[in-house]
């Protein structure tokens, strides 16, 4: 386990890189979070938990639900239902483009970009017959925390501004590659955008990916192999177009969403989720990265 003192050299480094970039305004719920939040978690394979900064601040936890999405379809389906319908490769476009959905016959390029995660709650929504209820009940579990909920406020907005992603949604099922109503599973899709967590809660429940598929209670969510493969998805894809100068500058499997968290994993130690709201130019937190890279520093880790 890191020392407490390290997470709060981290916090405390990366402090003066705040106001360098830019809170996600898509959304007013999004546009009117403080800025200056700051906080880290780390849980180690033994189940322990600490923090610095805001980590007990929950934040909407947006794309990183796209890890729980995906880990959900690998419960329900056979692997190749799910890969016949989306790819394993990293987009090279924005997360929320429409052109490689139109030029790739309706299949997207990998299930954590817009296109891909809305074909997995496809997938939810068919084979569930309460998808959202179902999301909550995992995270609630995978963190331990009852009190994890979603943010309504943000679910709605979400959906008042739906143009774009709905778009996305009726261009894969003009190819066929699409079979709900679109905007029942645009709802669940924004549901699952709109839960809120802490920092401490997201380290929690991401542990399973830095212990070959165990979650913090104990029980196998997905195989050891499942995990490694996953773990290579995020790596490639997790921080979209921003997955090479994270590769490079961090060196862990990770996954951003423009609320400003992020997680990463040490495979075989710990699951670490960092938050800060301004974002870079690929709708990455900012300052996030920055802590990422200085723990994997300090601690003289990388996977690479
Ligand atoms: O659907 C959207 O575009 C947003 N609710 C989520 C996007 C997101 O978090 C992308 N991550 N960086």
């Amino acid at each position: 386990m890191p020392e407490l003192a390290l997470l709060e050299e981290v916090v405390e480094k990366v402090r003066p890189l705040l106001g360098q970039g830019k809170v996600a305004d898509y959304i007013p719920a999004l546009a009117s979070v403080d800025a200056g939040k700051i906080g880290i978690a780390v849980t180690t394979v033994d189940g322990e938990t600490l923090g610095a900064g805001d980590y007990l601040e929950p934040f909407s936890i947006q794309s990183i639900s796209k890890v729980f999405s995906l880990t959900l379809a690998l419960t329900l389906y056979e692997e190749a239902e799910i890969w016949s319908r989306v790819g394993k490769e990293p987009s090279g476009h924005s997360f929320n483009s429409l052109v490689q959905v139109e030029l790739e016959r309706g299949k997207p390029r990998n299930p954590f970009i817009n296109a891909g995660a809305l074909v997995i709650a496809d997938l939810l929504q068919s084979r569930l017959g309460a998808p959202k209820h179902r999301m909550l009940e995992l995270v609630r579990q995978l963190s331990q925390n009852d009190k994890v909920s979603f943010d309504k406020q943000v679910a709605d907005s979400e959906y008042q501004h739906s143009a774009r992603n709905a778009a996305i949604a009726y261009l894969m099922k003009s190819f066929g590659n699409f079979q709900g109503d679109v905007d029942t599973v645009l709802r669940t899709y924004f549901h699952y955008c709109a839960l809120k967590m802490n920092c401490a809660d997201l380290s929690k429940a991401m542990l399973y990916l830095a212990n070959r598929g165990k979650s913090i209670i104990g029980t196998e969510l997905i195989s050891q192999v499942q995990t490694r493969q996953l773990n290579a998805l995020l790596a490639t894809s997790g921080l979209y177009d921003g997955a090479g100068e994270f590769a490079y500058r961090v060196g862990m499997p990770g996954k951003s969403g423009v609320g400003g968290g992020i997680i990463a994993v040490i495979p075989g130690e710990l699951s670490i989720c960092v938050w800060s709201p301004e974002l870079d130019g690929n709708g990455n937190s900012l300052a996030g990265t920055a802590m990422l890279e200085h723990l994997s520093q300090r601690l003289g880790r990388s996977i690479f």
